[in-house]
């Protein structure tokens, strides 16, 4: 059985399926692994990062009526981690600089103002995590939004870009690589936003149609699911990027396919080129190419990586990953846990 004790100091309810769980307001996290439910215990953080000041957590409070304002928030956001290096007993955050132009560009899409550059937001990266002492495989979550109270909007929806607040937090979150058991996907019947409506290259906290999926997924018995785009393609999972194998190459359907520009699937693009000479192509991915790939999985900062099994049922034909899939999950967790020093240019040290 896998650890549980995770320190994960959301007081809002998440949902992840496989491997992850509910976490309620109480801190109790209730993990669903193929039809088993577990709960633990899981620990606040001490501070969070509020607009250039590393706070207490319990300071950093909002007014309740916030939450009848939410709809005017328009929350951006990433997801960073940080793994622990054991040979040098020290936390490394990944690709730190990437998930900070990223949420940059959230920022920009939402039309807020930017006060931070990426390098300053990097800088309050390794100084949260290091005020939390954090010893750990970590996740990092920053946070854009309007502030709900401020004057200035110009009209319902247009609120003034420099009411802009950004904060961000950090938990303790396993790696979950270690363990190559495959999942089982379904097709969703819920369709991926596109960017003509809630564009998914803004990370954004608009996850309602991720978590459709997910709870459609998840009550008809599968771990997890992989939705289509308005034009019937492909596109990916919630909270996730795909990737299939077919005759040796590897595929990953186009952003333009309703995809997050995932950090993760940049990662294992290169690695799948520079390292394992693998031909990988980008294109668009029809749904019953799933069904009659070699191997598949699901990619992305808080996923790692997951190996997929079958696909509405239909068995990709072996219950362990392909070589192809096994060969990146091995290459990856080396690269993120520092085993591998040739990719140490991803890696900030906290110190
Ligand atoms: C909707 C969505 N797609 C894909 C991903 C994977 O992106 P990344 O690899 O940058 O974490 C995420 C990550 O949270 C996501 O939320």
């Amino acid at each position: 059985m896998r650890t549980f004790d995770l320190t994960n100091p959301r007081s809002c309810l998440i949902l992840h399926v496989r491997n992850m769980g509910i976490e309620d307001r109480n801190h109790r996290l209730t993990i669903f692994e193929r039809g088993k439910r577990m709960t633990g215990k899981s620990s606040k953080a001490r501070h969070l990062w509020l607009n250039g000041e590393i706070v207490p957590w319990d300071g950093a409070t909002v007014h309740i009526t916030a939450l009848g304002s939410l709809l005017n928030v328009g929350t951006v956001g990433e997801g960073l981690r940080a793994y622990w290096n054991a040979d040098k007993r020290k936390l490394f955050v990944f690709r730190l600089r990437d998930h900070m132009e990223r949420f940059d560009d959230s920022m920009k899409l939402q039309r807020m103002d930017r006060p931070y550059t990426p390098e300053q937001l990097s800088q309050a990266v390794v100084d949260l995590l290091k005020a939390d002492g954090l010893l750990e495989t970590s996740y990092i979550s920053p946070r854009a939004f309007f502030d709900p109270f401020a004057s200035g909007s110009a009209g319902p929806f247009v609120e003034d870009p420099a009411s802009a607040q950004v904060m961000m937090y950090a938990g303790a979150r396993p790696s979950i690589l270690p363990d190559p058991t495959p999942i089982h996907c379904c097709v969703s019947s819920w369709t991926r936003q596109s960017d003509s409506m809630v564009p998914p290259r803004i990370k954004g906290f608009n996850y309602q149609n991720n978590r459709l999926a997910a709870w459609e997924a998840h009550i008809n018995g599968y771990d997890n699911a992989v939705l289509l785009n308005s034009t019937g393609k492909v596109s990916e999972a919630p909270a996730a990027c795909l990737f299939i194998v077919r005759d040796g190459v590897v595929i990953t359907p186009t952003f333009t396919s309703g995809t997050l520009e995932s950090i993760t699937r940049r990662t294992l693009m290169e690695l799948y080129r520079n390292e394992l000479g693998a031909a990988v192509v980008e294109r668009e991915v029809d749904r019953t190419e799933l069904y009659v790939a070699d191997e598949a999985f699901l990619c992305g900062t808080g996923a790692e990586m997951k190996p997929i099994a079958s696909f509405d049922r239909y068995s990709l034909g072996t219950e362990t990953p392909g070589p192809l899939t096994e060969a990146i999950r091995r290459l990856y967790y080396d690269i993120l846990t520092g085993k591998n020093s040739q990719y140490d240019h991803w890696l900030t040290e906290v110190s």
